[in-house]
């Protein structure tokens, strides 16, 4: 179908954003409200300074992605909305919003998984061949899942502490670079050399799994360490030194898992898909090993409801519909 109309709504953590998607793959709008701003003085992500925003902010937003798309909602054939994982008063307020509008217009409502959408934020690029893997690296998850049709997952490998973000954003904080640090990380990485001998959590064996918080204790441990010793470690040397270690694990891990699997097709997603670093290493792995890489313009990496709109397109066709009882679900499974 073609000319399927499914407008997306997304408010799981800190970007309240609403979209219109054609054919499961066309974006016809995507407009997203960033508050970074008002989280930054408190160094991260404030539940109900977020809840606050997503409830003044919804409205117009859904109006406006409906508006730039030159559609209104008779056109619209379903609601898609962020059901879970994320913080459960940011997510209730998508949840509500699409509720209203799927039972006020008569509309089927969908409720998606927010990693589901971030894996098919590639399939806005490229369209998605089986089977595949993706890396799904971002502020809350970090996770390598497997596909091998439409709509179907299977979590190879998870964090068992921090999200990779999550850690960027922690070390960041300790050099005292605001939040969110990963870009910060990210730029001052490629100004120094990883000199320092920072740890790789690489777990059992046969594992998939990912750990990063020892690895933030280890920095810490060496700025302190280094500081009694009345040395001054450049930031820009932590900062390469920590992103060798998490670009070395991840590219290492997933790489492993597309042999494992014998996938030759891979997509990256989430925020930390922005990261220079870990993007070059992973085409130049997947290029020399001839494996199919898509990785997402920035404006597709970070939360945005384009690609909810896009995995909800999926459930549409698979009559994947949700009911009245549809509820913001903080801790739901893939
Ligand atoms: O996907 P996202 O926008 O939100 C979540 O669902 O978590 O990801 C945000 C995370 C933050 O932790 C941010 O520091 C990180 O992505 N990030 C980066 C880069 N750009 C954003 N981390 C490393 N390098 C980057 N260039
Ligand atoms: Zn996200």
């Amino acid at each position: 179908s073609e000319e399927l109309i499914i407008l997306g709504i997304e408010t799981s953590c800190d970007e309240t954003s609403a979209s219109v998607v054609r054919g499961g793959r066309e974006i016809l709008s995507n407009v997203v409200s960033s508050q970074i701003e008002s989280h930054k003085r408190f160094g991260g992500v404030v539940p109900e300074i977020a809840s606050r925003h997503h409830v003044e902010q919804v409205t117009y937003i859904i109006e406006e992605a409906l508006r730039e798309a030159e559609v209104t909602m008779d056109d619209v054939d379903a609601v898609a909305v962020t059901e879970g994982p994320g913080l459960v008063g940011a997510l209730l307020v998508g949840v509500n919003a699409a509720k209203a509008l799927a039972f006020a217009k008569s509309k089927p409502l969908i409720g998606v998984h927010h990693i589901a959408g971030h894996i098919y934020a590639n399939h806005l690029v490229e369209e998605l061949t089986f089977p595949l893997l993706s890396l799904v690296v971002s502020g809350g998850h970090t996770e390598l899942v497997y596909m091998d049709e439409h709509g179907k997952y299977e979590i190879l490998g998870e964090t068992r502490d921090d999200a990779v973000g999550e850690a960027y954003d922690k070390v960041a904080r300790t050099v005292g670079l605001p939040y969110p640090g990963g870009p910060h990380i990210d730029r001052l990485a490629h100004e120094g050399e990883a000199t320092i001998d920072l740890p790789r959590a690489w777990l059992e064996a046969d594992s998939f799994d990912f750990s990063f918080s020892g690895l933030k204790s280890a920095v810490i441990n060496t700025l302190h360490n280094a500081k009694q010793r009345g040395e001054d470690v450049p930031v820009k040397t932590i900062a390469a030194s920590f992103q060798a270690s998490v670009i070395d694990v991840l590219v290492t891990k997933t790489m492993r898992a597309v042999e494992k699997r014998g996938v030759d097709r891979l997509v990256l997603a989430g925020g930390v898909a922005a990261n220079k670093g870990l993007r070059a290493r992973i085409t130049e792995v997947c290029e020399e090993r001839g494996i199919t890489l898509t990785i997402p313009p920035l404006s597709l990496c970070t939360d945005n409801a384009a690609m909810i709109a896009a995995a909800g397109a999926v459930m549409y066709e698979k009559g994947q519909f949700a009911d009245d009882r549809l509820n913001g679900q903080p801790g739901l499974e893939l």
